[in-house]
């Protein structure tokens, strides 16, 4: 960092913080009563019209919303990269390989639970994470894995299982913000904070999500560290009142707008200005 009145480096342009659109509770409406309607295909090309850098799709082991057809036809047809959302499984390893996607994150599943609930347990999974990463890595594939924002799991996902992304699961965060707890709210952001800055220290490119909303979205893009957020839920929820692409477009407008006001505090920091 300049000292104060130092000459300090021109303001790099903005960096992008890209948006990775999940599309799988459209697949969870369709699904309420069989039939195509309304496609997930459709969705993601309007997600991606609206300004999603990416699709993310959970292919999970009970196919309760996306389906192998729908995987098969997102990567057939979509114009920005795929991310596929899976569980560390033989099976799953195996439709990934079939289709190579842009990307997989691997994530913790259970039949019981409504959603993702924690991140990986990554020094007791390591070895099957391990070899689902080396053969995906094999294939050209980017790994991703869905971790808690915990240095340990930074660390074995860097050592022990030579992933290249981490995930930080921001669901605390957003719980903690959504039940209106100042202190909690921040606690949990700065834990986040200080895991992006170990895991990029480690190597490893990040990337966080989960619950995420217009309220919360703002503190995670302001990590810099973070060079991708993933969000689903609340996008396909909100889509009900506003419509799909201007929720997605405020969702883009928001995260820019932390982006651009958090690389502008660290200029002014770093010129001594408040
Ligand atoms: N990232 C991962 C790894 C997830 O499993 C999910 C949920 O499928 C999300 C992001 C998106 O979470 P949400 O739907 O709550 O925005």
């Amino acid at each position: 960092m300049a000292a104060p009145g130092e000459a300090v480096p021109q303001l790099k342009p903005l960096r992008h913080l890209r948006l990775g659109v999940n599309i799988d509770h459209v697949a969870t409406i369709r699904n309420a009563r069989g039939g195509r309607h309304p496609d997930p295909l459709r969705a993601a090309q309007m997600a991606i019209g609206a300004g999603a850098d990416g699709i993310t799709a959970h292919l999970r082991e009970d196919r309760r919303h996306i389906s192998d057809s729908d995987i098969t036809r997102l990567k057939a047809e979509i114009t920005r990269p795929l991310n596929l959302e899976m569980a560390a499984t033989d099976e799953m390893l195996g439709i990934a390989l079939r289709h190579v996607p842009h990307a997989c994150c691997l994530v913790p599943e259970k039949r019981e639970e409504r959603t993702t609930e924690g991140g990986l347990d990554v020094l007791r999974a390591g070895s099957q994470l391990r070899h689902c990463v080396e053969a995906l890595a094999g294939a050209g594939i980017r790994v991703s894995l869905f971790i808690e924002p915990d240095p340990q799991a930074i660390e074995a996902s860097a050592a022990l299982v030579g992933a290249q992304v981490v995930e930080l699961h921001t669901g605390a965060y957003c719980e903690r913000a959504l039940a209106n707890d100042a202190a909690g709210t921040a606690r949990e952001l700065a834990r986040i904070e200080s895991a992006a800055r170990a895991a990029l220290t480690a190597g490893l490119e990040v990337h966080a999500g989960h619950g995420l909303t217009y309220g919360t979205v703002g503190g995670a893009a302001r990590i810099l560290e973070v060079a991708e957020l993933n969000i689903g839920h609340f996008l396909i929820g909100e889509a009900i009142f506003t419509g799909l692409g201007p929720a997605i477009a405020r969702m883009r407008a928001m995260m820019d707008e932390a982006r651009q006001d958090a690389r502008e505090s660290v200029h002014k920091t770093a010129r001594g200005r408040p």
